[in-house]
């Protein structure tokens, strides 16, 4: 099911107007380089704006290119990537980078399909880089314009669609085609500044004659039934500070304490990282650093009958 012409013409033009006017002038939007145009993007999959803006600049001051990236040891990586979280991420680019100097001289394809292809990138990533860097007319489908899209196209999509293929689909027949930069940076736009999850701005929003969503949404929210539920699941999720998440975090936090060369034996990381300082569970923290090791964070070594641990 698609939009006709007309509706899709006046989405469209409302829509660029506003991001015109009103777009957020972020440094990855003032650069047409791949490779910084992938970092970006890997940093903002799981972090907010404002924390990516310093550590892209940082981090692309450490490791301009791919090949500076490519020669760094993991550990340093890993090191550099500090505070952002999520340390796989830096893995994965690391290894991206390394794959792109191997096998492609230094320069990323072009084509979303084989961006995909390189390893370490999922579809998302892949159709960003693709348009951003390479200005293909392909969606770029994340949270934020996920919602954006559900609203929008209610009656075509529903209110708060799946992520996938199906939405994939979609976005790619509303995507106007000689704009699809601009118009997949202003579905995020929208998504983070005024379409957002909890506090819909509808009054002040560029879309709202064009939006089919916008009744339906305040409908939905005054449905007390509803708004209890919305309520219960933010409730409900185990805190993070006991999750494994946070631990490995605080491991991997410990190890870049390390000169390189030097580590932590396993007693000496449960006594840093523990949730109880006494804690002698040399299991509970032997499964943790085996999980880093597998995803490339850690490197384990026995030694006269120690488990000594380090960054890779
Ligand atoms: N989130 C993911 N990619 C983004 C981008 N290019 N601009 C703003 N937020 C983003």
């Amino acid at each position: 099911m698609i939009a006709d012409r007309a509706r899709l013409v006046a989405v469209h033009e409302a829509l660029l107007g506003w991001y015109a006017r009103n777009g957020r002038d972020l440094p990855w939007r003032r650069t047409r380089d791949p490779y910084a145009i992938l970092v970006s993007e890997i940093m903002l999959q799981q972090t907010q704006v404002e924390r990516v803006r310093p550590k892209f600049h940082e981090f692309l001051a450490c490791f301009p290119t791919f090949e500076s990236l490519a020669r760094a040891p993991a550990g340093e990586v890993i090191r550099r990537w500090a505070p952002l979280g999520y340390n796989r991420r830096a893995v994965r680019l690391h290894a991206v980078a390394r794959t792109v100097v191997e096998r492609f001289e230094g320069r990323l394809p072009e084509r979303a399909e084989q961006l995909r292809e390189l390893g370490g990138l999922g579809s998302y990533t892949a159709n960003a880089v693709a348009c951003f860097a390479f200005g293909q007319a392909v969606p770029v489908v994340d949270t934020n314009v996920r919602r954006v899209l559900g609203r929008l196209f209610a009656d075509l999509v529903g209110l708060d669609p799946p992520g996938g293929r199906s939405l994939e689909r979609f976005a790619a027949a509303v995507l106007p085609a000689d704009r699809a930069y601009e118009w997949n940076q202003a579905l995020m736009d929208l998504g983070a500044t005024l379409c957002t999850a909890r506090a819909p701005a509808c009054p002040s929003c560029p879309m709202a004659l064009a939006c089919v969503g916008r009744p339906l949404l305040a409908a939905a929210r005054s449905r007390p039934a509803q708004a209890a539920e919305r309520r219960a699941t933010y409730t409900t999720r185990p805190p993070y500070q006991r999750s494994n998440r946070f631990y490995r975090g605080r491991i991997v936090d410990q190890l870049r304490l390390l000169e390189p060369g030097q580590s932590l034996s396993l007693a000496e990381l449960a006594r840093a990282v523990g949730p109880d300082p006494s804690s002698k569970d040399d299991a509970w923290i032997a499964d943790l650093v085996d999980g880093l090791r597998r995803d490339g964070l850690a490197t384990i070594v026995e030694d006269q009958g120690e488990t000594w641990v380090a960054l890779p």
